[in-house]
């Protein structure tokens, strides 16, 4: 990035084609990618989970009914019917974009190829856009979670798949994300967004590729947060949480069987800061969501505080 800050020209909305042709290597390599595919930058991909409902013009949303709150927001931004839906497809209603997160926040929850399988089948059924939003899926705990396009045996129509720097690579203050996928519908979305000016920055462009290159830095995160994630466990099921599902991801989503703001006021006391669970979907309401991101010293002194704290519920 830093050799390329002297950028006075407007960067390609498509990418440089040192950035595309790393970010089409890590597809085939790390997404098993096949078939016709194409490929976009984002500024991070929150912008295009909140853009992508208007971009596409779409009427219908569905995303999962425990979920990152952009997905509705994205709903709303385009005046689209948003409806929250469980996992297994079979009974979700006619749309014309459907959202899906694995591993998920705030879950960690990792969908079964079964699962995927599914979707894909749901979507060629309703001829409906499935975006799969698969930002941590470099960070399974003990489990190597697929992305959808493993799945598509190379028919990727109407298929995106959603990719964040963020958290694969740190670089969350990069603002540096990328969709891969259905050359047709990327097609539309990269005229409207070169027109919108919604482009990558050249230093960033680079330096997605360089993070794109290596594989090593990912691996060591991996460990630290999964690391956090094993300390963690036993501290917050000693004082009676629940873990659930947590296969995956950045968070532990616990739950000790009573309103999400009763444990966050219980854990505030002991000075630890965690998220209620209904900031995710009303089914979310008893869960609490933990995030690994603190420190590695501040999730010790968690560890500490919880394991000194006689107030054991039982
Ligand atoms: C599920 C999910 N999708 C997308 C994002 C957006 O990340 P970014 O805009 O940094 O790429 C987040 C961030 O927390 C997230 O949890």
């Amino acid at each position: 990035m830093r050799e390329s800050s002297n950028a006075p020209g407007y960067p390609l909305t498509v990418g440089t084609p040192a950035l595309r042709a790393s970010i089409r290597d890590w597809a085939i390599r790390r997404l098993g990618a096949k078939g016709e595919f194409d490929l976009l930058p984002l500024i991070g991909s929150k912008e295009l989970v909140a853009w992508l409902p208007t971009l596409l013009q779409s009427k219908r949303v569905l995303f999962p009914e425990v979920a990152y709150p952009t997905y509705s927001v994205g709903a709303i931004l385009a005046s689209a019917v948003g409806t929250p839906v469980p996992i297994d497809p079979s009974a979700w209603p006619d749309a014309d974009l459907a959202w899906i997160n694995s591993p998920s926040n705030p879950t960690g929850r990792v969908h079964s190829i079964d699962e995927l399988e599914a979707v894909i089948a749901w979507g060629r059924a309703k001829n409906s856009v499935i975006a799969s939003d698969e930002c941590y899926l470099d960070f399974g705990h003990g489990i190597k979670p697929t992305s959808i396009l493993m799945y598509t045996n190379g028919e990727n129509k109407n298929i995106l798949a959603v990719h964040s720097l963020s958290k694969r690579s740190s670089m969350a203050g990069y603002r540096a994300g990328f969709i891969v996928g259905d050359p047709n519908l990327i097609a539309r979305l990269r005229e409207i967004r070169k027109h919108a000016g919604m482009i990558v920055p050249l230093p960033i462009q680079n330096a997605m590729a360089a993070a794109l290159a290596d594989e090593l830095h990912v691996a060591k995160q991996r460990q630290i947060y999964n690391a956090r994630r094993e300390r963690l466990k036993p501290a917050l099921e000693r004082v009676g949480f629940r873990i659930e599902e947590t296969r995956a991801g950045l968070y532990i989503w616990c739950t000790r069987d009573e309103e999400d703001w009763d444990s966050v006021a219980w854990l505030a006391e002991l000075g630890i800061l965690v998220t209620p669970g209904h900031f995710y979907g009303v089914k979310g309401a008893r869960n609490i969501r933990i995030a690994l991101t603190a420190t590695d010293s501040h999730i010790d002194e968690a560890i500490s505080r919880l394991n000194a704290t006689s107030r054991v519920k039982k």
